[in-house]
């Protein structure tokens, strides 16, 4: 399909960007906030803690500005359940309660509509430290953090996310700092009870919020990238309908059609992993219910065919920068059609497009993109600029396609990439840069913590005031 001209995107569609509690607020374990699994998780060498981050919680009115000055139409952040529930249940946090419900404000003052994940990354330590989500009680106290929320947010915040890439939390749960399998006999029995769990809990909670909020809209927020075959070989196209299953559709078909997926199932299956599924759970999954879809989108992978290469072979064979490999099942390969960010991340625009056509064949829901973005080692210059001419390349391409994709009838609401403003990233540190604001402060020396706009700022303030058309 030939597409010459592409169409406008709607009238009111949220231009915006992201961040995420722990790794853009600061003040972790102060102003009653408790302990999450991040804040206890052992730091990846050479990176800091998380007491300061970008020091949002200090400066959210003045970045909150600074989106406003951007021309945003939403900010999404997420709240830390440690600073509503600094045990994760039980005793609220009134501090907690209010900062939020501040930032909420300057938002809505700014004309911003607030767009709040409820949980990113971080369970409450006092929580994790019960067993986590392997426990069946972690379904209702989640349940329990997102009723307190809507009664206290609810009045002023229209659009939420339940839960940040659940997917990456099952996948790769380690790389995040949330996965502890030590003493575990059977890692996937385990991560995909925690799996059912989670999905219990965010059907329960979309179901809540339309009880509680009829006005409101609600969705999931998985990493969603398609998965391509490493060559047209019909055992490679299994391969990539297998990772397709696990990565992607497992967690959008529950979402959206409360069933799980055949192909995991059967995965699930030869890895005696099958959760244990108590009377009633395809009920609950059954009424949930999302308003729309909400996902990531970084990068495709592609994988092969597993044919039963010896272990060093398969290592060999799979490139470790290139994702993960499931014996037998898929094994993952750099895709030498696309290049790279300076971190090794694959780019590609058109993959964006090709996983919104896909998104929208299987579920025809709106999409809102709530992470997309570049990390890099920005610099700043003597007179205060970041020449970021890189991120605003990667942004472009990627914009370009949604325009494509709106064009051939998908259904997309907005875009927030990542992020906002500089923070620390899941793994490599503050250092790793995405923001459109920078903020001056290295790895271990904090600075003065001043905000300076990068070229990308402008960039994007150009491209939100015409609504696309001046990329
Ligand atoms: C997403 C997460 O997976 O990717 C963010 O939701 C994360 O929390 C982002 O920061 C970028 O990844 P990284 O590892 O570069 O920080």
């Amino acid at each position: 399909m030939i597409i010459t001209k592409t169409h406008k995107l709607p009238e009111n569609f949220l231009w915006g960007a992201s961040t995420s509690a722990y790794q853009v607020e600061g003040e972790n374990l102060t102003h009653g906030k408790g302990p999450s699994v991040q804040d206890t998780k052992e730091l990846p060498p050479g990176t800091s803690g998380l007491d300061v981050c970008a020091d949002f919680y200090n400066h959210y009115k003045e970045d909150i500005a600074l989106m406003a000055e951007m021309g945003f139409k939403t900010f999404r952040f997420s709240v830390a359940w440690t600073r509503i529930l600094p045990q994760g249940t039980g005793e609220v946090n009134p501090e907690g309660i209010k900062f939020y419900s501040d930032v909420i404000d300057e938002c809505i003052r700014h004309n911003i509509e607030p767009l709040v994940t409820m949980f990113h990354f971080d369970l409450p330590d006092a929580l994790d430290k019960k067993g986590g989500w392997s426990r069946r009680e972690s379904v209702d106290e989640f349940v329990n953090f997102a009723r307190i929320l809507f009664e206290n947010y609810g009045d002023r915040v229209k659009y939420w996310l339940t839960i940040n890439e659940q997917n990456m939390l099952t996948l790769v749960g380690e790389a995040i700092g949330t996965g502890n399998y030590a003493g575990v006999e059977n890692k996937y029995k385990k991560l995909y009870q925690d799996n059912h769990h989670m999905l219990l809990a965010q059907a329960k909670t979309m179901k809540l919020c339309h009880e509680m909020l009829p006005n409101a809209k609600i969705g999931p927020a998985p990493n969603i990238s398609l998965i391509y075959p490493a060559s047209c070989k019909p055992k490679d196209v299994l391969a990539a309908q297998n990772f397709n299953a696990i990565r992607n559709w497992l967690y959008l078909d529950m979402a959206v059609f409360g069933r799980y997926n055949n192909l995991v199932w059967k995965f699930l299956e030869e890895q005696d992993a099958i959760p244990e599924i108590l009377p009633g759970d395809m009920e609950i999954m059954a009424s949930g219910h999302p308003d729309f879809i909400a996902f990531n989108y970084y990068n495709t992978s592609t994988v092969a065919w597993d044919d039963g290469l010896s272990p060093e072979e398969t290592a060999r064979k799979a490139d470790q920068q290139a994702g993960q490999s499931e014996p037998g099942v898929f094994l993952s390969v750099r895709n030498e059609n696309l290049t790279t960010t300076e971190f090794g991340w694959e780019i590609d625009p058109e993959g964006f497009r090709a996983t919104f056509r896909e998104i929208y064949s299987r579920y025809h829901l709106p999409m809102i993109v709530t992470e997309n973005g570049l990390g890099a080692y920005d610099k700043l210059t003597e007179d205060g600029k970041v020449h970021d001419q890189y991120r605003i390349e990667y942004l472009r391409k990627h914009i370009e396609q949604i325009k494509l994709a709106v064009s051939e009838g998908c259904e997309v609401m907005g875009y927030c990439p990542w992020s906002a403003i500089d923070l620390v990233s899941t793994h490599e540190g503050i250092v790793k840069r995405y923001g459109f604001i920078y903020v001056n402060r290295d790895e271990f020396d904090l600075k003065d913590l001043a905000r300076y706009r990068k070229d990308s700022f402008y960039w994007y303030q150009k491209v939100i005031e015409t609504n696309g058309e001046e990329l």
